[in-house]
């Protein structure tokens, strides 16, 4: 925790504490692809007196601002909320998988505690809105979105048993892939929610932090980014989001909550698109050609980039691999390539 906050973390947050021993299955964490992980791992390993007694006082000791992720049962937050916020705690999370004791959960610990509570969501839940709106409700001054996705399920091919220990070797995936899962959670909290939500899952570089804000994040939380690439890694992605956001003319982190809001109300749209093509920014790599389904686009042997507007359903997948951006759309030059 101390070498989060010396790479710059505004907080952090325990693993989750519970009463019930945790035994871990062993392996419980798998690398699913270069920048995500399948994971069967349990709650917090050690005890709730070790946190209560040495680690949560110890990382306050060293200017850590220091959320304790409290669960999974009403009778277990009862128990452990007074101890976690008398430890130092700054603010509370409260983590459930089971909506029927979330609420109860809030509502007790909102009235035993002073401290913000924060509630952390599953992205799994069907009703998912109604559930943070009811929590709010109960009192959450913020909610975390959101928990790993799944379950799911890898396999090793040269055993062909499940990568994973846990039972029916199923885990929960993090990082990268679930990005955009996680992007839409975090919109549809910002559209009926004021109170400031904390956007998790799939950070992995600067600009993922800065969509994730663009969806209505007022915070930014990162778990398998700093576990693939290490705490350290936290000030890297801090000074690259600065970077970012000074090229991209925004004035803080701040300014760029919620900016992508307005156009997720907008109707549907179905006007042809503009393509924009800067021969001189083009490398010649023929992914635009290849990915196109419709053979709408060609590269001929001389570099004459052309589309053929007759075969072209504009999908947009020529303008998203294109790796130099030489090929944009573009809505005030109507040229056509
Ligand atoms: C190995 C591992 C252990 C985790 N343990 C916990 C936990 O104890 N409590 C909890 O609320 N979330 C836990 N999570 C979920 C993360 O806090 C986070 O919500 C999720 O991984 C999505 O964020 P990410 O894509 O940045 O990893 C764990 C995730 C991973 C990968
Ligand atoms: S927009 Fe789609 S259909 Fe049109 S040229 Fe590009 S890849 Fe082909
Ligand atoms: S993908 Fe981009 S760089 Fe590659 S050939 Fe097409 S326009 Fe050129």
């Amino acid at each position: 925790m101390e070498r989060l906050h010396l790479a710059g973390a505004g907080a952090v947050t325990t693993k989750t504490i519970r009463l019930i021993d945790c035994i871990n299955p062993k392996p419980h964490m798998f690398l699913n692809s270069r920048d995500s992980l399948v994971n069967c791992e349990k709650w917090t390993d050690l005890s709730a007196d070790q946190w209560i007694k040495t680690e949560i006082p110890r990382a306050v000791r060293g200017g850590v601002v220091v959320i304790a992720s409290i669960g999974h049962t009403l009778p277990e937050s009862s128990r452990l909320a007074e101890p976690v916020a008398a430890s130092g705690a700054a603010m509370i999370e409260l983590v459930s998988y089971d909506e029927a004791d979330l609420i109860p959960m809030v509502t007790d610990i909102r009235r035993r505690v002073k401290c913000p509570v924060l509630v952390k969501l599953s992205p799994n839940g069907k009703r998912f809105l109604e559930t943070a709106q009811r929590c709010v409700a109960a009192g959450a001054d913020a909610i975390t979105a959101c928990d790993s996705l799944g379950p799911v399920l890898r396999i090793d091919i040269r055993t062909g048993r499940p990568a994973l220990a846990g039972a029916n070797g199923t885990g929960w995936l993090s990082g990268r892939a679930i990005k955009p899962v996680i992007l839409q959670r975090v919109a549809e909290l910002r559209n009926s929610l004021t109170c400031p939500i904390i956007g998790l899952g799939g950070v992995m570089e600067a600009a993922d932090a800065i969509e994730m804000a663009m969806a209505g994040a007022t915070f930014v939380g990162l778990c398998t980014a700093l576990i693939l690439r290490g705490p350290e890694y936290l000030s890297k992605l801090r000074s690259d989001t600065e970077k970012m956001l000074d090229e991209l003319g925004y004035a803080n982190f701040a300014s760029v909550s919620g900016v992508a809001l307005q156009y997720l109300r907008q109707p549907e749209q179905t006007s042809p698109l503009k393509f924009a093509y800067v021969a001189s920014k083009c490398i010649h790599c023929g992914q635009c050609v290849k990915t196109c389904c419709y053979q709408a686009r060609s590269l001929s042997t001389d570099g004459t980039m052309d589309v053929d507007i007759e075969k072209c359903h504009y999908c947009g997948l020529c303008v998203d691999v294109c790796p130099t951006r030489a090929l944009t759309f573009c809505k005030e030059d109507p040229e056509h390539v």
